[in-house]
């Protein structure tokens, strides 16, 4: 089995509740890399977008994902940026098993609710902003995946336990 178990797909996907719950089924750690950065920098992650920019913030992000690789085995919830980056996509496929969490943009908005939280979708273009973003991600997520789980119209506790039955299947458990 490898290390982590990565949670990837777009915000408003569901990756932090449903880490949260898988963790507590597989008595593994629970780990938020956005969480784990906001500690580390001690600020939020609107105000690294506002004071540092994007490319700052993806900066810390894959420095994060690669202190993973020393970590106890977690099941970890990541950014929905974090497979932008090639060496990110590398790291998650070496370290970990990856589940792609598949969201549609209306019910991801609708989810997220207040957007000020999601630099990214902040301001008057948020929809569309979550539209092209996924679209273009979506690729990205496909990628990295071992193994996709829809969440649409399904509460955390069913798309946990359907990870839990992915990743089962994926390392022939
Ligand atoms: C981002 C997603 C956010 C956070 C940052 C950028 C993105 O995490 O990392 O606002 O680029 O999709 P969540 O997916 O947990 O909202």
């Amino acid at each position: 089995m490898k290390r982590h178990l990565f949670l990837v797909g777009f915000m408003g996907a569901g990756k932090t509740s449903v880490a949260r719950l898988v963790a507590r089924e597989l008595d593994r750690d629970f780990l938020d890399v956005d969480a784990m950065i906001e500690r580390e920098q001690d600020t939020t992650i609107p105000v690294i977008f506002a004071e540092r920019g994007e490319e700052r913030f993806r900066a810390l992000e894959s420095a994060m994902l690669a202190s993973l690789q020393d970590r106890e085995p977690a099941v970890v919830a990541c950014g929905g940026g974090i497979v932008l980056r090639p060496e990110n996509r590398a790291l998650l496929g070496k370290t970990g098993t990856v589940v792609y969490l598949k969201v549609t943009g209306a019910e991801a908005l609708a989810r997220i609710g207040d957007m000020a939280s999601r630099p990214l979708l902040a301001g008057s273009g948020g929809q569309l902003a979550a539209t092209q973003l996924l679209k273009a991600r979506e690729v990205l997520y496909e990628s990295v995946a071992d193994a996709t789980v829809d969440t649409v119209g399904r509460t955390p506790d069913e798309v946990a336990r359907e990870v839990i039955e992915a990743v089962g299947a994926v390392e022939g458990q």
